[in-house]
């Protein structure tokens, strides 16, 4: 019986002459080697399997946003430092790739309006509870049901993708896990959201405005979507990974032999044949041009309008404008001595915080002030006391000049600063305006307009799947496994 049912896959193999099916496509092309462009290469290479060759572009550096750089011999992340610990794909490759999570540095924060902290965090878990309590009463607790319940809804992604579910748009992906309301909340405000379930307008000045400004540099204007994403980060279980969280993207295209191609992508040009189409990728390294033709192309690089630069040729009719502007964020990374008078505090030894939010005041220089730890934390490492010099990450609008650096720190040994096209302009949103296309061709994919949706590491990683899904599922024409809506109720029916 069992020789019996080898049989066929033997023959199969036999006659195929190569491995895999026949019909696999032959090169995939992946633009950005960010978490995107490393996680959608690794879930490609997980459905169509390994005999399908993977080149992926890179502009500039493996690990895009994920990035560190060097203070005084030790490592620090200059990028996004943190990642929520619901975000399951980040969890599973840091798994796959034998990483670890960074040991915790405990740390406390404030919140200051440009003269004074109007928010100190204690010690005590009960007490912050009941201050939150006594300054905003009711309004902290609607939020955090508020917070919980798109949460509960978003996690609902993984297991339609651990059921192989794709969808061909955003939008069809964000109906899915919470109907029409989802959709609604990429263009209605964070607080005009809150005030509908009636959250305070003194806890939205004075607590979400400072988080929201500190996650992404803009006001409790952005869409509810991403601000609930960022204020369940702001609730705790956040995590790293030791030794730098882009070693997680260095390491899934490690994982999956995929060839990294350090150039960037000029453009994308469509050849049809009668049979098939095929995409040729054009692109520049070092000064000389160069081009190869792939059955599938992935972009898994923001467009943006400030510094994109990639056309796409030949489309009849041609494929729409995807640039869009984005908002700029200074990160300082600061070796020095921190000025605790600038808040309040005339001896540093009694500086308490490790951290401090500014809220959404225009005196305010700085989105946020953050004593760093190395990218890895031995066992015995603790925080460097105020009044020692430490490594401070100051995050801001435009570059800090000498008097405002010289007014947050008394002196300091270094300063390194880094401009990022940080995230998604969201006051260009509008109820009128979709998200950004997936599909952009029947062989081509955009991968980053998911960061309309919400900016963060675990939003791309399931934008990522979803894509690899998307494309296998067309490929071989599974189109039951292709934007369903009832996915909720037939999955659990199904099980
Ligand atoms: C300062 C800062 C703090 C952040 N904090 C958080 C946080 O706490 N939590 C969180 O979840 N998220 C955070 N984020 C957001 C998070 O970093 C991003 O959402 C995520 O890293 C985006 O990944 P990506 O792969 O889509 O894009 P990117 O990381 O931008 O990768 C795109 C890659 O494409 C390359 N590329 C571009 N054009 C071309 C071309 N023409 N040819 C070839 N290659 C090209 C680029 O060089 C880049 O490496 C933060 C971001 C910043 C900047
Ligand atoms: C979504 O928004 C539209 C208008 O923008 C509105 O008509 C509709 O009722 C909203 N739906 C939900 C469920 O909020
Ligand atoms: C930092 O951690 C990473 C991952 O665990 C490890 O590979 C690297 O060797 C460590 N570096 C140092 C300097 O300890
Ligand atoms: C963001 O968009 C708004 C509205 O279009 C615009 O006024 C603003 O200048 C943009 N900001 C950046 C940083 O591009
Ligand atoms: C520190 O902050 C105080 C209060 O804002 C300010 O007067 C002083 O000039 C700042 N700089 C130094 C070096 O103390």
């Amino acid at each position: 019986m069992a020789l019996i049912l080898l049989l066929p896959a033997v023959l199969y193999q036999l006659c195929a002459g190569q491995p895999g099916p026949p019909d696999s496509p032959g090169r995939i092309a992946v633009v950005g080697a960010g978490i995107g462009g490393s996680a959608v290469t690794y879930f490609l290479h997980q459905q169509f399997g390994p005999q399908v060759q993977i080149d992926v572009y890179e502009a500039e550096r493996v690990g895009g946003r994920l990035a560190t750089l060097t203070v005084n011999s030790q490592l620090y992340e200059s990028g996004s430092p943190s990642i929520h610990s619901l975000n399951l794909h980040m969890q599973d490759f840091v798994k796959l790739l034998g990483l670890k999570h960074r040991r915790e540095v405990p740390g406390r924060s404030a919140i200051f309006n440009g003269e004074q902290l109007v928010l100190e965090e204690t010690d005590w878990y009960l007490l912050n509870l009941f201050r939150l309590w006594w300054h905003y009463g009711i309004s902290f607790l609607r939020l955090q049901m508020w917070v919980e319940e798109v949460m509960e809804k978003f996690m609902r992604v993984y297991k339609y993708q651990a059921h192989e579910y794709a969808f061909s748009s955003i939008e069809g992906l964000l109906r899915s896990l919470g109907g029409e309301h989802f959709v609604n909340m990429t263009h209605k405000s964070v607080a005009e959201s809150l005030q509908g379930i009636g959250v305070s307008q003194r806890f939205i000045d004075d607590v979400i405005s400072a988080v929201l400004k500190a996650s992404y540099g803009q006001s409790v204007s952005i869409p509810a979507l991403v601000g609930a994403m960022s204020l369940a980060g702001a609730q705790g279980n956040m995590w790293a990974v030791e030794g730098g969280n882009k070693l997680v993207c260095s390491g899934l295209l490690k994982l999956t032999k995929s060839n990294v191609i350090h150039a960037r992508v000029t453009a994308v040009s469509l050849h049809s044949t009668e049979k098939k189409h095929l995409y040729e990728v054009q692109y520049e390294r070092d000064g000389t041009l160069g081009s190869d033709y792939y059955d599938l192309v992935i972009i898994a690089a923001p467009m943006h309008k400030a510094t994109f630069q990639m056309s796409f040729l030949n489309f009849q009719p041609p494929l729409a404008e995807l640039a869009r502007s984005y908002h700029r964020v200074v990160t300082s990374i600061v070796h020095g001595y921190l000025n605790a008078s600038y808040f309040g505090f005339t001896d540093p030894k009694l500086f308490p915080f490790a951290s401090v939010f500014s809220t959404d005041s225009p005196e305010a220089i700085f989105h946020s002030l953050e004593s760093l730890c190395p990218v890895n934390v031995s066992a015995g490492f603790r925080r460097k006391p105020p009044q020692e010099a430490g490594v401070w990450r100051v995050l801001s609008s435009r570059p800090l000049d000498r008097k405002e650096l010289k007014t947050l720190f008394k002196s300091y040994y270094s300063v390194q600063v880094i401009e990022w096209q940080a995230f998604p302009n969201y006051s260009t949103v509008s109820p009128s305006k979709s998200l950004p296309p997936v599909l952009l061709h029947d062989g081509l994919y955009y991968l980053s307009g998911a960061e309309w949706a919400a900016s963060s590491v675990e939003m791309i990683a399931v934008a990522a799947k979803n894509v690899a899904l998307l494309a296998f599922n067309r490929w071989f024409e599974l189109s039951e496994k292709i934007d369903q809506q009832d996915l909720m109720h037939r999955l659990k029916t199904e099980l």
